[in-house]
């Protein structure tokens, strides 16, 4: 079986990414979103649109 050995580093560096991104910024939700069911797994119906100030 074959395995990203950079996972744990991608996810550690995503967090700090997203740290520094809402440390930096007003961020909120755009109205109210409605999720939308695939087979398993459900996504934000609208693309989880975004206020980034
Ligand atoms: C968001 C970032 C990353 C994504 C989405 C990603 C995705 C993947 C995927 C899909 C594979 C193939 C796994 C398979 O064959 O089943 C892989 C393998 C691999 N990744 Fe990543 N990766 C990321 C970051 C990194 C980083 C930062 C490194 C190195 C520092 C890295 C090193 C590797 C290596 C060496 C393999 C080959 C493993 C093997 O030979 O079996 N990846 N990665």
């Amino acid at each position: 079986m074959r395995r990203c050995i950079g996972a744990g580093f991608s996810l550690m560096e995503a967090v700090a990414v997203l740290r520094e991104v809402l440390v930096a910024h007003d961020v909120e939700a755009h109205g109210r979103e409605q999720p939308r069911v695939r087979n398993i797994t459900s996504v934000p119906r609208h693309g989880a649109r975004t206020v980034v100030r």
